[in-house]
C-alpha cells in the first residue's frame, strides 16, 4: 500500500495500540476505527480487502464478538498473527455456580473477577477463520448468540497497511432460530457502545443496491455524529446496482444527499462467485480498478479519489493518524486528572499512624473499619458468599 506514509504514521498507531494493550481503554476512550452495517452489507469483504486476510464470513450472523484487527506493516518478516482474548477462569465459573468452600472464599472475590488472557500465535493465514470462530464459540457460546468481549487479532506482514479496525456484529432485522427475540436490540446496543465515543471513526458499510438514506447503520451514525465529522460511508456492491440508479448514486457520493464531512468511497469487493472461484485478492484489486475504469458513470470517481479499496486504505490511515493527533491533548489531560486523584489518595496514606498511643489506636480502628467496609462491599450482591461467612 502507501509506503510514503509509513514513517510518519507508525508511531501514532503504535502509541494507541500500546495504551490499549495495557488496558487503558477501560478507563479512557482511545481513537479507533469501527466498522458497522447491516448483515451481508459487505463489512467482512471490506476488512478482508484491506487486510489481505480471509475473515470468517457467510450469510447470517458470522461476527458474534467485537473483533479488533491490528494490522502492522513490518518489512521483511514472514506473515504472523497473534490472537488474544480474555477468558474467565474455570475457577471463577465454579465460584459463581456451585456452593463455595471456605478455602476458596479466602481468595474469593479477588480471584473470581480476574480473567486470564488466552493467546494463540500462528503463521498460516488460512487458520484465521478457524481461530476466530473458536474464540467466538468460547466467548459467545456455540450457535448464534453474541458477546461484548473483545477478540484481538494482530497481523504482522510486509503486505498489510498500518491500521487498527474493529469489526462488529452486523445489524440483524429478524432473529434466526435460537436467537433471543431482542437480538437486534442487543447488537444495536453493542454498536452504540462503540460509535457513540467521540474518539471513534465510524465506518458505515452500505450496499449500493439498497435505499441508502434509510440504512439503519447510517441512521445510528448520524444520531451520534449529527455533523458527520467522524463518519465515513463505504458504498459496496457497485456492480449490483439497478440500471438507471447510477446518477442517484453519484449524487450521494458527491455529498449532495446525506452530507458527511468525511464523505463517501465506493469499493468493489469479490462477489460470492469470485470467492467460490478462488480469485486471489491481488487479482480482485486489478479487477476492481478495471471495473471503475470501464464504468460509464463511475469512471470520473477514480480521478476524484472516491473509489477503490486502495484509496480507502490511504484515506483511513491518514484519518486515523489525524484523529489520534487531535485526541492526544485530551488524552493527556484525562491521564493527568486520574494521576492527580490517585496521588491525592496516596498522600492521605503517607503520614502513617500518629506517634501517641491514643491516636495510634484510633488510627488502627479507622483503618480496620475501612478494611471491613471494603470487604463488605466486595461480597455484597453475592448471597451464597454471605451465607458461608
Ligand atoms: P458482512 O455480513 O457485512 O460481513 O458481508 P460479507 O462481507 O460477508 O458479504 C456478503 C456477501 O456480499 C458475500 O457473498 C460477498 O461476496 C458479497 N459482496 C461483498 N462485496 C461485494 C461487491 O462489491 N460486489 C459483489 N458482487 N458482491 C459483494
Ligand atoms: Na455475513
Ligand atoms: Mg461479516
Amino acid at each position: 500500500f502507501h509506503s510514503h506514509l509509513d514513517e510518519s504514521i507508525r508511531p501514532y498507531i503504535d502509541l494507541i495500540d500500546t495504551l490499549r494493550s495495557v488496558g487503558i481503554h477501560k478507563d479512557l476512550a482511545l481513537p479507533t476505527i469501527v466498522v458497522i452495517g447491516d448483515q451481508s452489507s459487505g463489512k467482512s469483504s471490506v476488512l478482508e480487502a484491506l487486510s489481505g486476510v480471509a475473515l470468517p464470513r457467510g450469510s447470517g450472523i458470522v461476527t458474534r464478538c467485537p473483533l479488533e484487527l491490528r494490522l502492522k506493516k513490518v518489512p521483511g518478516v514472514k506473515w504472523k498473527a497473534v490472537l488474544t482474548y480474555d477468558k474467565k477462569t474455570n475457577e471463577s465459573v465454579n465460584l459463581f455456580a456451585g456452593p463455595i468452600k471456605p478455602s476458596k472464599l479466602a481468595i474469593g472475590n479477588v480471584a473470581q473477577s480476574a480473567p486470564t488472557q488466552k493467546k494463540i500465535e500462528f503463521a498460516d493465514p488460512s487458520l484465521v477463520e478457524r481461530h476466530v470462530a473458536a474464540a467466538q464459540n468460547e466467548l459467545a457460546g456455540k450457535g448464534v448468540g453474541i458477546s461484548e468481549e473483545l477478540i484481538t487479532l494482530e497481523i504482522m506482514s510486509p503486505d498489510v497497511c498500518d491500521l487498527t479496525l474493529i469489526d462488529l456484529p452486523g445489524i440483524a432485522r429478524v432473529p434466526v432460530e435460537g436467537q433471543p427475540e431482542d437480538i437486534g436490540k442487543q447488537i444495536k446496543r453493542l454498536i452504540m457502545k462503540y460509535i457513540k465515543k467521540r474518539e471513534t471513526i465510524n465506518l458505515v458499510v452500505v450496499p449500493c443496491n439498497i435505499d441508502i438514506a434509510t440504512t439503519e447503520a447510517l441512521k445510528m451514525a448520524q444520531e451520534v455524529d449529527p455533523e458527520g465529522k467522524r463518519t465515513l460511508a463505504i458504498l459496496t456492491k457497485p456492480d449490483l446496482i439497478d440500471k438507471g440508479t447510477e446518477k442517484s448514486i453519484l449524487d450521494i457520493v458527491h455529498n449532495n444527499v446525506i452530507p458527511l464531512r468525511k464523505g463517501y468511497i465506493v469499493v468493489k469487493c469479490r462477489g460470492q462467485q469470485q470467492i467460490d472461484d478462488k480469485i486471489p485478492l491481488e487479482d480482485a484489486t486489478q479487477m476492481e480498478r478495471d471495473f471503475f475504469q470501464n464504468h460509464d458513470y463511475f469512471r470520473c470517481l477514480l480521478e476524484e479519489d472516491k473509489v477503490t479499496i486502495k484509496c480507502l486504505a490511504i484515506k483511513l490511515t491518514q484519518d486515523l493518524v489525524d484523529h489520534i493527533k487531535n485526541s492526544l491533548p485530551q488524552l493527556q489531560e484525562q491521564i493527568q486528572k486520574q494521576l492527580w486523584s490517585v496521588k491525592t489518595a496516596l498522600k492521605a496514606c503517607e503520614a502513617g499512624p500518629p506517634e501517641d498511643l491514643e491516636g495510634a489506636k484510633e488510627f488502627l480502628i479507622e483503618t480496620l473499619n475501612g478494611f471491613n467496609e471494603e470487604i463488605k462491599s466486595l461480597s455484597s450482591g453475592e448471597p451464597s458468599t454471605e451465607k458461608n461467612v
